[in-house]
């Protein structure tokens, strides 16, 4: 439309000023022309006039085309409390997003824009987030080549008190396959498949995970699964792909997965197929039928094993499935002397400190600990000298915390009771000495 017609526009509606779908018709017209400035005054005139969304739909698309995303942003947001299922403000939502460089949300809006319409395609937005995405993953897969990302933990197992049946386990499992290769090749033994760690909090799942990197000369990536999961959609699957193709070929490689849980929710409990395909893609790749999985050796954590697919634990996959007990006695004993090792202490009675916290977890003796310090240096502040922590500081410190793993074993010892089919939670029944 040209200048004159627009000015014809103007005049009709100086006669008749109240004319909604006239102005309507102009500000389109302004705002389809570019002439953005003249299309704002136009719709913030028909606030006062007409129906108020209409006139807020078109500011929405001034801002935009304004450059005025986070203007464009509030209030598409006010909007869209009214119209959650409008896709036209949904896109305009993502984009704003998008360009204002809000990533995370703009992918979160785009998985949204995709529920309402799945087989959206939008150029800049599949390009500019995926291409976001992709470069993050390019760095991490990158990284998996570069020496110095594997920067070890400074802890190996003799910093992890207790856990000797895990140690062994994973010795087993993980440790030999590596260290002696050749010999597994000379028996025709396949190295490779998983280890399920499981228990309450805080009782060294992570911690030995991590001493066990330490303790391998192999690559050892830390794989963050909800890094993998948040990412672009359908794209998690092709995440996973590429880890364990990497993985595979930098063999011997250990792959941990923490919080296994978050992936592995069972396959029926998952409303989202979304979900679904990233768990299908996982179990694929651990079979490894299409891809020799030799030498990939897997660790897996969770405190919450009952919401893992069952499928999970087949013959190839996580084939070692162990409980990771709260420590015992004498655990706790090498815990409390562990993380007191560099700290100004008289002479501990670590016997007696043991025997007073039945049912602590290794978190839960650090946080004694820390409370045991804490009381100490306000008792130092007069004095100015830090005097040594002793005995009855720690035992004053393990009445003001109690320990933290009951909650997890109520829940346990349902799922042990009762849905312990294939005697996969045999061992919380022992612990917890309860005759099946
Ligand atoms: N056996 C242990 N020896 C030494 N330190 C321990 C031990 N167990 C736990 N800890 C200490 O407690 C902290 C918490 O343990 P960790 O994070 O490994 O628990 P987790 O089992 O992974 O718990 P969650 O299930 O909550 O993830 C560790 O950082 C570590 O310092
Ligand atoms: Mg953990």
């Amino acid at each position: 439309m040209d200048d004159q017609s627009i000015h014809h526009l103007r005049e009709a509606l100086r006669f008749s000023p109240e004319n909604v779908p006239l102005r309507l018709h102009l500000a389109e017209v302004l705002l389809n022309t570019g002439r953005l400035d003249e299309a704002e005054e136009q719709y913030n005139a028909l606030m006062k006039l007409a129906d108020e969304d209409i006139a807020k739909r078109g500011l929405v698309k001034v801002f935009f085309n304004k450059g005025n995303y986070s203007k464009c942003i509030v209030l598409l947001e006010v909007l869209m409390e009214d119209y959650r299922d409008d896709f036209e403000l949904q896109l305009l939502y993502t984009k704003a997003l998008y360009r204002e460089n809000s990533i995370a949300d703009a992918v979160a809006a785009y998985q949204r824009l995709h529920e309402l319409q799945p087989d959206f395609k939008d150029e800049e937005l599949d390009e500019g987030l995926k291409v976001r995405h992709l470069q993050e993953e390019e760095d991490m897969l990158e990284s998996l080549d570069d020496p110095t990302f594997l920067q070890k933990p400074n802890i190996r197992f003799e910093h992890v008190g207790g856990m000797d049946g895990v140690k062994k386990e994973i010795d087993l499992k993980i440790i030999k396959p590596i260290q002696h290769a050749d010999l597994y090749k000379a028996y025709g033994k396949k190295a490779g498949g998983g280890i399920l760690l499981y228990g309450p909090p805080g009782c060294g799942k992570t911690f030995i995970a991590k001493a066990t990197a330490g303790e391998v000369d192999a690559k050892f990536v830390n794989v963050g699964l909800n890094d993998i999961l948040d990412m672009w959609i359908g794209n998690s699957e092709k995440n996973l792909n590429r880890i364990f193709e990497t993985a595979r070929n930098n063999t011997p490689c250990v792959l941990f997965f923490d919080e296994i849980d978050a992936l592995g929710a069972n396959r029926r409990d998952m409303k989202q197929s979304a979900g679904k395909h990233v768990i299908n893609q996982f179990l694929v790749e651990l079979d490894g039928v299409e891809n020799d999985n030799e030498n990939v050796l897997i660790l897996g954590a969770t405190n919450a094993p009952w919401h893992l697919d069952p499928a999970f634990r087949r013959p190839g996959r996580f084939d070692r499935i162990i409980f990771v007990p709260p420590p015992d006695q004498e655990a706790r004993a090498a815990i409390f002397t562990l993380k007191l090792a560099n700290k100004p202490v008289g002479s501990i009675d670590y016997h007696t400190l043991a025997a007073k916290t039945e049912s602590y977890s290794g978190a839960d003796i650090e946080a004694v600990i820390d409370i045991a310090i804490e009381e100490k240096l306000e008792a130092s502040f007069s004095s100015g000298i830090p005097k040594p922590m002793e005995t009855k500081d720690l035992l004053n410190a393990i009445k003001k915390h109690k320990p933290s793993t009951a909650e997890w074993f109520t829940t346990a010892r349902n799922f042990a009771l009762f849905a312990n089919d294939s005697g996969l939670y045999d061992d919380i029944l022992k612990y917890l000495k309860i005759k099946k």
